[in-house]
């Protein structure tokens, strides 16, 4: 397993739109390990492939207090939404930014797993939050984009002087 690295807003290669996995083979579980590893490791609880300049329809998601409950979607589509729910928000392309954004309470996801079996999950609050926007991020969304115009160039300024002092 290797840890990528993770790409930062504003980077364009967020916005990029990301397409289906046609086959859950190993090339495909191997970079679910990747991601895996490298969302450990940031420490984060959760990654889309796109985070790692890969655009292809894949997350990992652990909400787990202990860190041993990773969830992996391939392809995943949210087939029903209920409720409104929002809390601080922050993510692995975004560091150091936390904003709450609005969400829905509750989801229902269909998905492939790790071994290419389908299934549905349905999900609450934090949970759900987190399938969320890792799901945006499929569609070349990101966090900051809900958030007032004046917020979003508030961030872009601070990652950009932070990503020159970091070259
Ligand atoms: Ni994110």
């Amino acid at each position: 397993m290797t840890v990528r690295a993770i790409l930062h807003y504003p980077d364009p290669r967020l916005r990029k739109k990301a397409q289906p996995v046609a086959v859950v083979d190993d090339g495909i579980r191997r970079l679910v390990d990747d991601m895996a590893e490298t969302m450990y490791q940031a420490p984060g609880i959760g990654l889309a492939a796109i985070q790692i300049d890969v655009p292809q329809r894949i997350v990992v998601i652990d909400c787990s207090a202990q860190h041993n409950d990773l969830k992996v979607f391939i392809n995943p589509v949210i087939t029903r939404r209920e409720g409104v729910y929002g809390i601080e928000e922050g993510c692995l392309s975004v560091p150091g930014i936390f904003e709450e954004v609005q969400r829905a309470q509750t989801v229902a996801v269909e998905a492939l797993g790790r071994d290419g079996q389908p299934f549905t999950l349905i999900a609450q609050d934090l949970l759900a939050v987190c399938i969320q926007h890792e799901i945006d991020h499929l569609d070349g969304k990101v966090f900051v984009d809900y958030l007032s115009r004046l917020k979003q160039q508030r961030i872009r300024k601070k990652l950009e002087k932070q990503q020159r002092l970091a070259m």
